[in-house]
């Protein structure tokens, strides 16, 4: 979808459909109202008097023109009552739009929120709310149907906006774009079955993106891995016919490679549970076991097309957790790249596991704050739900820094605690540590598991195993992929150059 900004005679403009936005709390609603209004015999004030039509929260109503003025239609969008309304409304308005515009069969629209939405946002802030809005619901996943139905989506879309902040409303458009086209490659990802998304594909698909913005891009492969000594990671591996990979990529945006920022998300591109086997319903849904790898992969797409300057380090391991003849037991006592040794209880505790050496990979390339992504724990879930992102942290202002970030893009985080007194959970008899803490707070004890290969390193860790996959359709939100984390990553990098 094209996005512009326009500010010339509104009601002149040729488009399939104007949308104007409208308040519940105010009998005036903006000068292009008023203008359509008259042109239309007052039949909006009206509707809106009579009830007929209404500013509720998400109303819609499409109205015939029949040539009354060059637009074909009007979409009358509802904001509700304006002090509510922020970034988060405007983005999740925007999506309503683009959704209805479609479903009326419109080509293109021509936006007019401005009066709606008033002096609570910056013209920046709604062309972000509004690009990120719309691209977020024009995202279909094009599935494997032998006959598919076709994916219709706007051409374009104008935003009107006064002459003296055209420039800033078009760069908010830009860097909404930027965001929401990262968050889509990452539902992409997360939403392809796994034997259409190795570890080698996947792999191979993350160094396209690293090219396409000429970042630095390296992967490991298995014989590299055992010259570092990965063996937490590969005794995950070691039970699928598809080779690990790690795939490596360096964003350098400021002159030295210094304060670095590393990503590293779980790239399990599927999770059987191992000999620890999962029962057999549901699943189908450990697709979405790389959702943390996605999300990194994700986030360096927009890093590539916004250009902070700030060092992104990305370190992205990529396993299959299968059962086989040759897979690790339930048992084993595997020695971790940092040196440390790992009992393991659980083959199905496996993330952990990989991310354990990621983190210490990381770590040996520089990185000087770390966060990780990982649809870790079904514990979290039980916590905190589909919505929120479950936080944990060794250090205070990084995780202040983290949360603070996804508040601003719009993404909900809790931080959860780290308490010495939970290490005792995964002592093991025979190892340094053991790979599960038994049933009582298994997210936080899976996230301190991480803490122990960060050692002093400023590091967050970031459960979505709830949040990576939405049941529900929802404006922004097709059921599937959510791309959750991806802005949040984004947001870190432009927060911190
Ligand atoms: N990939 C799962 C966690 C998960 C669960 C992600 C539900 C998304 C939705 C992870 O590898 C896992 O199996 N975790 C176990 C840990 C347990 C064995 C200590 C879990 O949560 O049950
Ligand atoms: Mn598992
Ligand atoms: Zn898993």
């Amino acid at each position: 979808m094209k996005f512009e900004v326009f500010t010339v005679e509104v009601l002149a403009k040729q488009t399939d459909c104007l949308v104007v936005g409208v308040v519940e709390d105010r009998s005036e609603q903006g000068d292009v109202f008023v203008q359509l209004d008259q042109a239309l015999g007052g039949y909006l004030s009206d509707g809106l008097a009579s009830g007929q039509l209404s500013a509720k929260k998400k109303e819609v109503a499409i109205i015939h023109t029949f040539g009354k003025i060059s637009a074909k239609r009007v979409m009358l969008v509802g904001f509700g009552k304006q002090e509510k309304i922020d970034f988060k409304v405007v983005r999740e308005l925007s999506a309503r739009v683009v959704n209805e515009a479609v479903k009326g069969k419109c080509k293109d629209v021509v936006v007019s929120f401005e009066s709606a939405i008033g002096n609570a946002l910056t013209p920046f802030q709604i062309g972000h709310a509004f690009a990120e809005g719309a691209t977020l619901a024009s995202y279909k996943f094009e599935g494997y149907q032998l006959e598919r139905e076709e994916h219709k989506v706007l051409d374009s879309a104008l935003l009107t906006g006064a002459m003296k902040v055209e420039a800033n409303l078009d760069e908010g458009l830009k860097i909404g774009a930027a965001f929401a086209k990262g968050t889509n490659l990452a539902r992409d990802f997360v939403n392809m079955p796994a034997n259409y998304l190795t570890p080698t594909v996947f792999a191979q698909a993350a160094i396209e993106v690293a090219q396409r913005y000429g970042m630095e891009v390296e992967v490991l492969e298995r014989a590299d891995m055992e010259k570092l000594g990965m063996g937490a990671l590969l005794g995950v591996a070691q039970g699928s016919a598809n080779p690990p990979k790690m795939v490596v990529i360096k964003y350098q945006g400021s002159a030295k490679w210094e304060n670095v920022i590393s990503f590293v998300g779980k790239g399990i591109t599927f999770d059987t549970g191992g000999i620890s086997i999962k029962p057999a319903a549901g699943m189908e849904s450990m697709v979405m076991d790389m959702g943390g790898a996605a999300a990194v992969i994700g986030a360096m797409d927009t890093i590539g097309r916004i250009k902070p300057k700030v060092n992104i380090l990305a370190v992205v391991p990529m396993v299959e957790n299968m059962p086989d003849g040759a897979a690790y037991r339930p048992g084993d006592v595997l020695t971790s790249m940092s040196g440390r040794t790992i009992e393991v209880i659980s083959t199905d505790a496996e993330g952990r596991l990989i991310l354990a050496d990621a983190i210490t990979y990381a770590k040996k390339q520089g990185a000087s704050f770390i966060v990780d992504l990982a649809t870790l724990t079904g514990a979290v879930l039980i916590a905190l739900g589909t919505h929120t992102t479950g936080a944990m942290t060794n250090n205070k202002d990084w995780v202040a820094n983290v949360l603070q970030s996804a508040d601003e893009a719009g993404e909900l985080m809790w931080e959860l605690p780290t308490f010495d007194v939970y290490r005792e959970q995964y002592k093991s008899r025979i190892a340094d540590l053991k790979n599960t803490g038994g049933r009582h707070a298994g997210t936080i004890t899976a996230g301190m598991f991480l803490g122990e290969f960060a050692e002093d390193t400023p590091w967050v860790h970031l459960d979505i195993a709830g949040t990576a996959w939405q049941d529900k359709n929802s404006d922004l939100n097709p059921t599937g992929a959510t791309g959750v984390m991806v802005r949040t990553l984004a947001r870190i990098a432009l927060n911190n150059q």
